[in-house]
Parts: C-alpha cells; sequence; structure tokens
C-alpha cells in the first residue's frame, strides 16, 4: 500500500495570516519608491525577476549586442535574451557533466553581457570568468534566484547585477515582485532601470486580487498536510474507477493551468499593493534557508553515497537552498521515474522551469539530454523525518532497479 508522503514539488513559505495580509496590502494607498540606497548598493524593485530582467536587457540592448551565457535558463530569461540578441551573438558556457562549474567559456572577439542562472539552490563558481571580465569589459548579471545564500548580495565580486524573485515560492516571498542590486556608482544605470519600469503600465489592483484568490487553492495543496492528504485520499478512489487519471496527470494539468506567473503581462510595474507586500518582505529570507537547509540535509543524510551522485550529480557539501527538490535521471528513464514515483502516491513532474536556446551551437545535445532529465518531487520543509527517509528509500529502490537491469 503506497504511505501518502503530505507534501507538494513545492512548499510557499508563509502562515496563513500573511497570506491574508498580501490581500490586505492592497487596500494601501502609500506611494512606494522603486529604489532603497543603501551605503554601497541601491536595490531596485520591479514587477518580477523576468521584467527587470526585461528590463535590463532594454536598457543595455543596442544591434549587435553580444552575450555569453549558461545553457539552461528559465523559460522566461531564454525567451528574454531571444528577443534582444541575434542567435549568433548569443555564446554558450559550457559547463563541467554536473552543471556545478564553468569548464569552458567561449571565445568571442567582444562581449557586452554575462547571463549567468544558478542551478538547485548553489552557486556556479564564476572565478573562471575574472579575467573575461576584465578582457572585454561586459557586465555580468546572474539570475539568483535558485542560487545560494542571499547572506551575500551576489554569489562572487565580478556580479554587477544580481536578479531576485519574491515571486509565490521564492525566498523572500511576497507572492510577486523581483529585485536587483547594483553599485551606487553605476547611477546611470539605476536610472534608466527605474525609467524604463515606471513606464510600464501598472499593474491593477483588482488583477491582483483575482491572482491572489486563485492562489489559495495552490496555497492549500502546497503547504496543507491534511488537505493535500484527504486530497490523495479522493483521487485514489478516483484513479480505482478511472485508471486513466493519475496524481501525476493531476500534478501536469494543475500546474498548467496554475502557472506561479502570468507569463503575458509580466511587463508591468508593481501595484502599491504588491510595493507593499514586498517592503514588508525583502529581508526575509534567512528563517526559509535555514529551514530548507535542514530539511534538505535530512534527505542527504537518508541517501547512500552512490544514489547522491545519481540523482544529484551537483550536489556539493551539506545543503542546498533549493526551494524545488530537483534531481537527475537519465533522459529515457524520467517516464518510468515518474510512474515508479506516482505509484506511492509521491507527487513529482519533469522540468517545469528550464530551456535550452533554440539556435544550435556546439555540444548543444549535451544540455538538451542533461535539462530533459531534471525532475522535480516533493519540496522537503513541509515534510516530517519520516516521509523524508520514506522518499529516500524510494530512490534507492529506482536506483537499485534500473542498476540490476
Ligand atoms: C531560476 C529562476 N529564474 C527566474 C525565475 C522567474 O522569476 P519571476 O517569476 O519573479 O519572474 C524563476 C521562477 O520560477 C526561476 O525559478
Amino acid at each position: 500500500m503506497p504511505r501518502i508522503i503530505k507534501a507538494a514539488p513545492d512548499y510557499l513559505a508563509l502562515s496563513p495570516i500573511e497570506f491574508g495580509r498580501h490581500i490586505t496590502n492592497l487596500l494601501t494607498s502609500k506611494e512606494f519608491e522603486l529604489t532603497i540606497e543603501g551605503e554601497k548598493y541601491t536595490r531596485v524593485l520591479g514587477y518580477s525577476c523576468r521584467a527587470l530582467f526585461d528590463t535590463c536587457m532594454k536598457y543595455f540592448s543596442k544591434e549587435d549586442l553580444v552575450v555569453v551565457t549558461t545553457p539552461i535558463q528559465h523559460t522566461s530569461f531564454r525567451n528574454i535574451i531571444e528577443k534582444y540578441v541575434k542567435p549568433e551573438n548569443i555564446y554558450i558556457i559550457k559547463l563541467n557533466k554536473s552543471f556545478n562549474e564553468i569548464e569552458r567559456i567561449p571565445e568571442v572577439k567582444k562581449c557586452d553581457l554575462v547571463v549567468i542562472t544558478h542551478y538547485f539552490g548553489q552557486d556556479i563558481d564564476l572565478s573562471k570568468l575574472v579575467n573575461f571580465k576584465k578582457k572585454h569589459s561586459c557586465f555580468v548579471i546572474e539570475d539568483r534566484v535558485q542560487g545560494g545564500t542571499m547572506d551575500t548580495l551576489t554569489s562572487h565580486e565580478i556580479v554587477d547585477i544580481p536578479i531576485y524573485s519574491m515571486g509565490m515560492d521564492k525566498r523572500p516571498i511576497a507572492l510577486g515582485g523581483g529585485f536587483l542590486y547594483l553599485e551606487n556608482k553605476h547611477k546611470k544605470i539605476i536610472e534608466g532601470i527605474v525609467k524604463i519600469t515606471k513606464t510600464l503600465p501598472q499593474e491593477k489592483t483588482g488583477k491582483r486580487f483575482k491572482e491572489l484568490l486563485k492562489k489559495i487553492p495552490t496555497y492549500l495543496f502546497y503547504n496543507s498536510r491534511i488537505f493535500v492528504a484527504v486530497f490523495l485520499e479522493l483521487l485514489r478512489v478516483v484513479t480505482f474507477f478511472n485508471k486513466k487519471f493519475s496524481l501525476l496527470e493531476f500534478a501536469k494539468m494543475y500546474r498548467a493551468k496554475n502557472p506561479g506567473f502570468d507569463r503575458e503581462t509580466y511587463l508591468s510595474k508593481p501595484s502599491k499593493g504588491l510595493l507593499k507586500s514586498m517592503y514588508r518582505h525583502l529581508d526575509d529570507y534567512k528563517d526559509m534557508e535555514v529551514l530548507f537547509a535542514k530539511k534538505y540535509s535530512y534527505f542527504l543524510e537518508y541517501l547512500d553515497p552512490e544514489v547522491i551522485s545519481y540523482f544529484l550529480p551537483w550536489q556539493r557539501g551539506e545543503g542546498s537552498l533549493s526551494v524545488y527538490n530537483t534531481l537527475q535521471v537519465e533522459e529515457q528513464l524520467v517516464d518510468q521515474f515518474l510512474e515508479f514515483l506516482t505509484e506511492y502516491d509521491i507527487s513529482c513532474i519533469s522540468n517545469p522551469t528550464y530551456k535550452v536556446f533554440n539556435h544550435d551551437y556546439e555540444g548543444k545535445e549535451v544540455d538538451v539530454k542533461f535539462n530533459n532529465g531534471i525532475v522535480y518531487i516533493p519540496s522537503t520543509p513541509n515534510m516530517n523525518k519520516r516521509e523524508i527517509r520514506f522518499m529516500a528509500d524510494r530512490l534507492k529502490e529506482f536506483y537499485d532497479l534500473v542498476h540490476n537491469e
């Protein structure tokens, strides 16, 4: 009999009261600045991480913009780069097999921007780009949404613009919004980015209100153990009568119909209500990091080293701050793996986040293979030790199954 794990592939680190506050924040009439100047850095706030990235790209855009970038990106980042840069001007950094180190930086005559995406709750070491940056005097932007600890504003001193999301399941969380940092000395760029943001249509309060209401079932799925347990019991009855309907099918359908973010209108200016929510939570990342690291370390403890290197080839050290519990299996085994977990009522989903670029480049097939093998399993913060152990045991079982075949 499958044992129910009452956790979904996501977790929203906020209490029901906080959830309610995001709704009441919409009543504010207060004006909030889009910038917060600190001693050395200015924080620029935007409607989302992708909106800020698009704004940066717009600011830097020119006829022959050359970008050097990591091979897989959040879908929105991939699309934004392709929107502003000709395919022949997008050069791909070769990462090592585990996708946690830079192996080769492409040779280019000139480079305007380097765009780095960090993966799976860790930072990629950017030391290898130090000389490259000196040589080309390029700007370095990083997507640190799934990167390492926010105790440091950037992953490395060569980074000029780190970008963060405050979206649905991110750290810190405001159910929307994002921010970036720039050194105060880049006054012109800060003003440029703010100017572009101010020209964007402002998010309507009513729209945010509707979106927050629509997130209530998602919140219950991701955060309420009782809700998930009851749902899984009901699902069991339904699947008994209709074999075509499974947890896997439901998870796919639900995520497709309820994306974490509205993809069409991301180029917006945040509403006052969203800004209020962001201002209240801008620095609330530490508790989340502690919780994610603690729970994830239990998960690692229960896994044998060979199982870790099979499913988590990128794993360095003890923890991971990833908000998504991400694994890697061989591309051709993804469907089998998802069905295997579904048999145990473990909700899972194949890579909903990352994409490779559309143009051809040397070594693309390796990146495609890696990207196709990414799977999300339940996120650990909402799980108890018994459930985490149960999930770890299932990974071992699958590992033995495919290695003994
Ligand atoms: C790695 C990564 N980058 C960027 C984003 C986009 O963030 P936002 O929804 O704030 O635009 C996400 C969202 O899931 C992400 O996971």
